[in-house]
């Protein structure tokens, strides 16, 4: 295992300074008073026995390789939510402005739906890594959707799971309803997303003016 060890160690590093850094960007939105693209952050190293599947089916050896770190281009997984439907593109607008990540590919899959009915928009990024052996570029799959979509995802992927890819007509074509119903459902958010982000914005300042302590701390910093 220690070469492999020695191969992930990079994308592992990636994952989580790509994690800090966009949740960084999360936090300076609240900073300045401004509501926040992004509603949270996840992400994870392509486990190990999902590597020697994805092997088998592409055909390549499963064993550290530069052909299997060109292939496998999630092996490094970012997942960005948002709330609605439109702060994808701000986000993809603020990953394109970046300094420290190049984009490769960029696939729509909001716009083109797979059958499926999966919807997110995915960012493949070769992102440096500083290593104690000099720079390493890894690959890394960013893939931004809304809560709705997240959730049909994780619903769906569970089921895939379950059945082994291999999911009962009846199942699916019910999937594919749920997926349209999400989407219908992120539309729908979308007409009143002013109505929703005003009344967030109320209920967070009035959650600090209710809570004794942030008062104090409040009180505090107006004191310095
Ligand atoms: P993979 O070999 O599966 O990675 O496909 P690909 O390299 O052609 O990339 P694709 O853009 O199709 O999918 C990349 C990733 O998107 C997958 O690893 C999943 O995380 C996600 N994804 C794609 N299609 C689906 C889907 O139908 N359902 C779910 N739940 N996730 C999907
Ligand atoms: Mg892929």
């Amino acid at each position: 295992m220690g070469q492999w060890d020695q191969f992930l160690g990079p994308y592992k590093q990636a994952v989580d300074e790509l994690k800090v850094k966009f949740r960084g960007m999360r936090t300076q939105f609240s900073a300045t008073g401004s509501t926040s693209p992004i509603e949270f952050v996840t992400g994870r190293l392509k486990p190990l026995a999902s590597i020697y599947d994805k092997c088998q089916e592409k055909g390549i050896p499963f064993e550290p390789s530069e052909q299997l770190a060109k292939v496998l281009q999630d092996i490094a997984g970012i997942r960005i939510m948002c709330q609605f439907v439109d702060d994808i593109t701000s986000v993809v607008n603020l990953i394109r402005q970046r300094k420290d990540l190049t984009i490769i590919e960029e696939i729509d899959y909001i716009t083109n739906n797979k059958p499926s009915g999966y919807r997110s928009y995915h960012m493949i990024v070769k992102y440096p890594v500083e290593t104690i052996n000099g720079e390493i570029n890894v690959l890394v799959e960013i893939q931004i959707r809304t809560l709705a979509m997240n959730f049909w995802a994780s619903i769906e992927h569970s089921l895939n799971y379950k059945y082994k890819g291999d999911i009962p007509e009846g199942i699916k074509l019910r999937l594919q309803r749920a997926a349209e119903a999400a989407f219908r459902l992120d539309e729908e958010m979308s007409s009143i997303r002013s109505e929703i982000q005003e009344a967030q914005a109320y209920f967070s300042e009035n959650k600090e003016a209710n809570s004794p302590n942030i008062q104090k701390n409040n009180e505090e910093k107006e004191r310095e």
